[in-house]
């Protein structure tokens, strides 16, 4: 999984080739409403894998090749220019191994879901289960004695996955987001928690529904911005915010706030030391096939970025330097330790060559002091949109999608599974 770093710079360049090749066929994914291309959509789809139970048949689509997409191996042309084709794993970065201890499974698998840690405890939220079953409550993680229990159940209206979610060290913020099994779209319905005494609380719903939107507390109010819009798939910048104290809102209405430089669903989104980042992310996603009465996921195009952008007393967005690579599906993925921002995992470009989606295996520092980037060292396994937590010194993840093994950093198995490793930051 480690690679020499020259042998990655010629990667990057065949990448580029790759790419540019790949635009006519995002174009074509684009246009596509043909029965050929509606074809290439349930076999793209395949990639998403989140099957859990793989005897249901609808879970199991085997690829059908079409002219758009190319195979895995075999035929496909060699990058003679560089006389070497390029592997699965390209995307890898190298970075120091770690050493992982396997602590107490989840009581469910959950892809998409949430996590916010107060103190020694991480309540995990929702989430799917399958493509065709999503999960409606909490479960709660002690970090003190490594035990998951304090099961209860979200409000019926809550959205199942892909929320905004914050807290203030108490109540739980928690905004809009997918209702419902494979990919239907969101609802804008928005709720508190008391994690004091479990009491759910409407708040005003935002004033359209959104789908993974970048959600914080800033300067006392809730910020809520980007996500993709109802359709799942066009990104959105609009941002808003509304003024809340101890679980109220102290207004009746979103204010709209200055919109976002680029919009799209999965980004982190931080606030350390009175200064708002947003990191990373995408444009686009999945989207339900048309006309399928379930909804039924069916992959687009998606760009992945890694941008960071950020806030402060100026009130204009700042670009700060980028991720090492670009990096989706991190939205409670990170943590903030000693003035630096750790994400762990997530999804990057997809394979020029297969088009496969690609899974991120490493955890990256952003130290504040420095606005350096760096690797901090390598997950047990790729994971996207895991669940992140931070206790007397060591860095916990819990649940999303991993990769199908070292060799292939596609997308497979939905995990409940709890890691931990001793966190060393670098300076
Ligand atoms: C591509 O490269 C592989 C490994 O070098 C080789 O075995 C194969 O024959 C090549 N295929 C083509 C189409 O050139
Ligand atoms: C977490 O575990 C500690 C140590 O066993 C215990 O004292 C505490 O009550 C637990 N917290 C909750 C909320 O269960
Ligand atoms: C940034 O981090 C990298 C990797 O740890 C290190 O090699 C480099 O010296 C750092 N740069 C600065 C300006 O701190
Ligand atoms: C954070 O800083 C404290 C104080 O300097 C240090 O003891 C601790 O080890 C640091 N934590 C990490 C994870 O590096």
């Amino acid at each position: 999984m480690v690679r020499p770093s020259a042998k990655h710079t010629s990667a990057r360049l065949v990448l580029i080739c790759v790419g540019l090749l790949g635009l006519a066929l995002i174009a074509d994914f684009l246009s596509a409403s043909s029965p050929r291309f509606a074809n290439s959509y349930i076999s793209i789809a395949s990639n998403w894998a989140p099957p859990l139970d793989i005897s249901k048949p609808s879970l199991i689509l085997t690829p059908k090749k079409t002219d758009d997409e190319v195979p895995e191996k075999g035929n496909h042309k060699n990058d003679t220019a560089h006389g070497r084709v390029l592997s699965a794993t390209f995307a890898d970065l190298p970075g120091p191994e770690l050493k992982w201890e396997n602590m107490a499974a989840a009581p469910v698998a959950r892809l998409d879901g949430a996590a916010i840690q107060i103190k020694n405890l991480l309540f995990v939220f929702a989430g799917y289960g399958t493509i065709d079953y999503v999960h409606s409550h909490v479960d709660i993680y002690n970090f003190s004695d490594n035990t998951w229990g304090g099961r209860f159940d979200m409000p019926k209206e809550m959205a199942h996955s892909h929320l905004g979610m914050v807290t203030d060290g108490r109540y739980i913020y928690i905004v809009t987001g997918q209702y419902g099994p494979q990919c239907r779209g969101p609802t804008a319905h928005t709720f508190v928690l008391d994690t004091e005494t479990k009491q759910w609380r409407d708040m005003p719903p935002l004033p359209v529904p959104r789908y993974a939107p970048a959600t914080q507390l800033w300067r006392g109010r809730l910020h809520v911005m980007g996500g993709s819009k109802e359709n799942r798939y066009t990104p959105g910048v609009d941002h808003w915010s509304l003024a809340v104290k101890d679980g109220k809102a102290l207004e009746k209405e979103w204010r709209t706030e200055m919109p976002i430089p680029r919009g799209g669903p999965h980004r982190a989104c931080i606030v350390v030391d009175d200064r708002l980042y947003l990191i990373g992310g995408q444009e686009g996603d999945f989207m339900a096939k048309p006309g399928s009465p379930i909804f039924k996921c069916s992959r687009r195009n998606e760009v992945v970025y890694g941008d960071v952008y950020m806030l402060d007393d100026e009130m204009k967005w700042k670009v700060l330097p980028p991720m090492p690579k670009p990096d989706s599906h991190i939205e409670f993925a990170w943590v903030v330790v000693n003035n630096s921002i750790v994400i762990v995992g997530g999804t990057t470009e997809k394979h020029p060559v297969t088009k496969k989606m690609t899974l991120v295996g490493e955890i990256f520092q952003f130290n504040l002091n420095t606005l350096n980037w760096s690797v901090l060292g390598k997950l047990p396994f790729r994971v996207k949109t895991t669940l992140v937590g931070f206790w007397n010194g060591w860095l916990y993840f819990t649940s999303g999608q991993r990769d199908k093994g070292p060799e292939n950093p596609a997308p497979k198995k939905v995990i409940g599974e709890l890691w931990r490793t001793k966190l060393k930051l670098s300076s």
